[in-house]
């Protein structure tokens, strides 16, 4: 089974060893588990929000696109691509918009603090705020339900956008599914261990506290920084306490269990801070100096970077512009040439005449089929071990439960309850796709009469 996991990073800075411990590497692991079906994007839509310099956005892109490529991405296995580069994104943000509460929004932290600092300043409430800040979230729920990605790994700041996205993809779902979920829910996950890096100074590694360890600039970059971190003023000899030194979290961050306990041995027997930066210098650049090499082989090619960002966008919308159409099918924006009431004629009688057929597989295990009135094969069944789950599930179906369709390449899956329960067959076009996906939905929509 194949869980989707999709990330987005705002394309406003050079990312730090903060960021890289907290999101790019978990997130390339993530990727490299079999069955992880990942979608990482340059959120640079966002960074217009809170930016208006053009060559940092520029570059920032750049780098941000090659730090994750030099981290170990293997743009083969996932979907990278860049927000901008998908016009489905901005559409289905608007389509979002049209169904999101503004009081949600109003609620939305980033926000908030925006109107807090206004008041506390005697200000208008809304002084500075721009309509991009104020539906962050839409286009942040749009980059997520998209994708139908169910699982979204993102520092904690952004967990109340997750659920954001789950509450505006489920009103959606309730107002135009007509009891089939076109949206996901997805769920943030955060890595409980490293989720947040602490700076030099101790606090969370964060530009705007200007703390930060550079990631990939050089190693004597990283070295300065390294040598500036705070400690306390236990000279050489005297035990240290590694518990309460960032020093040595930032350590943990990088180092095996191993390694944690024989540092944290040689910390308690009076270690000196020298000696422990340039421990932990060697441990970062052990795992860093060649990726730092990738990521300026890969700066200095920046039409390459190009090609492999095209690339993944074109793989990007293979999904999004049919899922587009159907939403946009669903709110009513459909073409004039379809006469709606021969349509519902037609379809009416398709799915009246589907029909389920169980059976047993030749492994013993029990199995069903949704058969098109014209005994075209629409759904095959997953394999389960008795006919009586087999027909709680169909049942569940054509009672009209709670199933979502899938799209995956050029088949697709049927869900029910988190779970796939059933495989469409595969096809040579989208097109012959999605016309399926048509035909079944129409097969397992309640029926009016
Ligand atoms: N808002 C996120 C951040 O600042 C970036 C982002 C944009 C994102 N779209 C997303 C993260 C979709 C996860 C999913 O960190």
């Amino acid at each position: 089974m194949t869980t989707r996991i999709l990330t987005g990073i705002t394309t406003t800075g050079t990312p730090h060893l903060g960021n890289y411990a907290g999101a790019i590497r978990p997130a390339i692991r993530a990727s490299q588990q079999p069955g992880a079906d990942s979608f990482y994007f340059l959120a640079d839509y966002h960074a217009l929000i809170k930016c208006d310099d053009p060559l940092r956005i520029q570059r920032s892109r750049l780098e941000i696109a090659a730090t994750w490529l030099a981290g170990g991405l293997d743009p083969d296995k996932v979907t990278f691509y860049r927000q901008s580069d998908i016009p489905e994104i901005p559409e289905l943000t608007w389509l979002l918009t049209c169904v999101a509460a503004k009081g949600l929004l109003n609620r939305a932290h980033a926000y908030k603090a925006s109107v807090d600092k206004n008041l506390e300043a005697g200000e208008d409430p809304d002084a500075g705020v721009t309509m991009g800040l104020f539906s962050y979230p839409v286009l942040m729920a749009a980059d997520i339900l998209m994708f139908n990605a169910n699982k979204v790994p993102v520092g904690r700041d952004q967990i109340q956008h997750v659920e954001m996205a789950r509450d505006i993809g489920q009103r959606f779902n309730h107002l135009f599914g007509q009891g089939k979920d076109f949206f996901a829910l997805p769920e943030a996950v955060i890595e409980e261990s490293v989720a947040t890096l602490p700076g030099l100074d101790g606090r969370k590694m964060s530009k705007s506290y200007d703390n930060t360890i550079p990631l990939f600039t050089s190693a004597k970059d990283m070295k300065d920084a390294i040598s500036r971190i705070v400690t306390d003023s236990r000279a050489p000899g005297e035990a240290k306490d590694p518990d309460n030194s960032h020093l040595f979290t930032l350590y943990q961050a990088f180092a095996t269990p191993e390694q944690c306990s024989e540092f944290r041995e040689e910390l308690l027997q009076g270690l000196g801070w020298g000696d422990a930066k340039q421990r932990l210098f060697q441990l970062l650049d052990g795992q860093l100096a060649e990726k730092r090499e990738y990521y300026h082989q890969l700066i200095a090619r920046p039409a390459d970077l190009e090609d492999i960002l095209l690339a993944g966008a074109a793989k990007a919308r293979k999904i999004a512009t049919p899922f587009l159409e159907q939403l946009r099918e669903a709110v009513g924006l459909r073409s004039f040439r379809t006469s709606v009431q021969a349509n519902t004629e037609v379809k009416k009688k398709a799915a009246k005449s589907a029909r389920f057929v169980s059976f047993r597989d030749e492994d013993g295990s029990f199995r069903f089929r949704l058969l098109a009135a014209d005994g075209e094969q629409l759904l095959l069944s997953r394999s389960f071990a008795d006919g009586k789950s087999a027909g709680a599930v169909s049942k569940q179906l054509q009672q009209g439960g709670e199933a979502d369709v899938r799209v995956e390449g050029l088949g697709f899956g049927l869900w029910l309850n988190g779970e796939q329960v059933a495989d469409g067959p595969q096809f040579d076009s989208a097109e012959a796709r999605d016309s399926a996906i048509e035909s079944l939905r129409e097969a397992l929509a309640p029926q009016q009469d």
